[in-house]
């Protein structure tokens, strides 16, 4: 037996012929095979009912001959026990021994990894995340996008995808007008050393100022633009400048979260490609010209029928729709992406829904296979007020100071909790400690709700936290590090089989890895791992103050050490794959 899908796929199969033993008309039957709720069983039959309802015949009475038929198997009654619940719904409970075989089994990260790998191998997706508009610094609002979608890349990798991490940068367009004028009239040469995304942004906003303030200037900025956009020699040569200052400036930061992109191929990667997306839409009958602009509607959809999806502006320049078409497009050729993914803020709902409709239908119509796609949307992080929270000065809060802050904060709370530690480890401790605790604050509320922005909540050692389940992690640690190395020896060969209640339920939470794994990625929600995560470490602590470890008897010495192990393990694959670090101690 594998993990929980082969036992479903394996419970879906037995129930199947014993099924037709029973009598039932095994082509109308559907098993149904889901997992239940832990106070009834391990995992539950539901087919029972619909299949009842549909022959008009009493659903317990179905339930009673396929238990009756199920107990005759010897490949279920040999692993389990089965009782009727309800109207007719079926409960499988495991016996203690299938858990311990099953723990055996899976033995090791590669174990793991081997089961999950299967969930998704058949994928190319391209995730593009992070993706903020160049020459100015990160604030609060971009971190959402960046640490949601690196947890889904490894996610998927994990799962057996092959995955382009693009970060498709807002690198082209209207802003460079101004930030150039002021760059060649204002520029700091030495800011722009020490802080190139500062400078930069300090540039642009003063540029939009001044043009603000005077048409003239405002005239001349339009000029820089228009010089860009005919590729002029020295435009684009102070454009290449500034958008390398720029990826290295987002770099540091990429740096510090853990997270390395494949490509940066942004808005300007797309710029020759859009005449392209505006001969493919009016041939195959999609765009219409609408006030001089070239426009898509869709009349199937409520909304979308007298909203416009407008794919050029009437003065004939592209905009954020084309670009994203023809990026679209190359994501398909190019990187052969079977799906496509799209991680932004909610206020962008309208613009991927248009997109992916329009998207459809082109390539439908153009004989192109489509590419699966989702818009992963997020709400805003706020302060108490509900408000996306500001810093002191009434400015976003730079990206930048708030995890330099966080490491600061970790340190302080690192060090109370344990003042022996020395200052090196301390320091490193307070590092990650404090990067986990922002980015698993991001992590672990769903995704499209907002949530509120709390020090002491996300750098709390308890609740659904990064510190808890970090801890968690070191305690097992320590566990091993004092370890009689005979007892450390294989412990397989000798554990004897769980008797304890707290046993055998962080088994039954040990088995769940997987299944929450593929719950996950299906619906692209973190929150469910981490969720997944906060109530393995509890069944632990549950075990943990239950049952002492170093007992005399060896058999429940080791098996009880196998459930450390396995916790370890799950724990440790579970937080990197949402972009944390355990550590040996804390
Ligand atoms: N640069 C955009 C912004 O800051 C996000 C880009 C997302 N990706 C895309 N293909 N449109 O809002």
């Amino acid at each position: 037996m594998q993990d929980w899908f082969d036992v479903a796929k394996k419970i879906e199969s037995i129930a199947a012929s014993a099924a037709s033993a029973a009598g039932l008309d095994t082509t109308l039957f559907k098993a149904d095979v889901r997992p239940a709720d832990p106070r009834f069983g391990d995992v539950q039959i539901n087919g029972a009912l619909p299949y009842a309802k549909r022959q008009g015949v009493n659903p317990r009475e179905i339930a009673r001959s396929l238990v009756k038929a199920l107990e005759a198997e010897p490949d279920l009654s040999g692993i389990a026990e089965l009782s009727i619940a309800g109207p007719g719904f079926i409960n499988i409970r495991f016996r203690p021994q299938f858990f311990l075989d099953w723990l055996k089994t899976f033995s090791d990260e590669q174990a793991f990894r081997a089961s999950a790998s299967l969930l998704y191998s058949q994928e190319r997706v391209v995730v593009d995340y992070g993706s903020p508009n160049t020459a100015k610094q990160m604030h609060v609002g971009h971190i959402r996008s960046i640490v949601i979608g690196e947890a889904i890349c490894r996610l998927l990798e994990y799962c057996g995808a092959q995955v382009t991490r693009d970060n498709h940068i807002g690198d082209w367009g209207t802003p460079y007008g101004k930030l150039f004028y002021a760059y060649k009239r204002h520029l700091d040469e030495d800011a722009l050393k020490a802080d190139p995304l500062g400078e930069l942004e300090r540039l642009y906003k003063l540029g939009s100022q001044l043009a603000s303030e005077d048409d003239a200037v405002l005239e001349e900025c339009r000029e820089e633009l228009v010089k860009l956009q005919a590729e002029d020699a020295e435009a684009m040569a102070l454009w290449k400048n500034v958008n390398e200052l720029s990826i290295n400036g987002l770099k540091e930061i990429y740096d510090q979260l853990g997270v390395t992109f494949d490509h940066y191929l942004g808005e300007s990667f797309y710029r020759d490609r859009v005449n392209q997306v505006y001969e493919e839409l009016a041939k195959t009958g999609l765009a219409e010209e609408s006030k001089g602009a070239l426009v898509v509607f869709h009349p199937e959809h409520k909304r979308y029928a007298k909203q416009p999806f407008i794919i050029r502006k009437s003065d004939g320049a592209s905009n954020y729709a084309t670009t994203d078409l023809a990026t679209m497009l190359y994501r398909l050729e190019h990187f052969k992406a079977t799906r496509i993914i799209i991680v932004t803020d909610d206020r962008q709902k309208d613009h991927f829904e248009q997109l992916d409709l329009t998207t459809q239908k082109w390539f439908d119509r153009s004989d192109r296979k489509r590419p699966a796609f989702n818009h992963v949307m997020f709400g805003k992080i706020t302060g108490d007020d509900g408000k996306p929270i500001k810093s002191r000065s009434g400015d976003p809060i730079r990206l930048k100071d708030l995890a330099a802050e966080a490491i600061e904060r970790a340190y302080a709370v690192v060090k109370e909790k344990n003042p022996d530690l020395d200052e090196d480890e301390l320091a490193k401790i307070a590092q990650t400690v404090g990067i986990s605790a922002i980015k698993y604050a991001d992590l672990s509320p769903n995704r499209t709700s907002d949530y509120v922005f709390s020090w002491e909540k996300l750098l709390s050692f308890e609740g659904n936290t990064a510190p808890y389940l970090l801890y968690a992690a070191a305690r097992i640690q320590s566990i091993f590090r004092k370890l009689d190395p005979e007892d450390a020896r294989n412990p397989a060969s000798r554990a004897s089989v769980f008797e304890t209640e707290e046993e055998v339920a962080l088994a039954r939470k040990i088995m769940e890895f997987v299944g929450a794994l593929q719950t996950t990625i299906e619906t692209l929600r973190p929150h469910m791992l981490c969720n997944y995560l906060h109530e393995l470490a509890g069944a632990f602590s549950g075990f943990y103050s239950a049952n002492k470890v170093i007992v005399e008897d060896d058999g429940e010495k080791a098996r009880r050490l196998i459930l450390c192990e396995r916790t370890l393990l799950a724990l440790k694959v579970g937080l990197s794959l949402l972009g944390i670090e355990t550590l040996e101690r804390m």
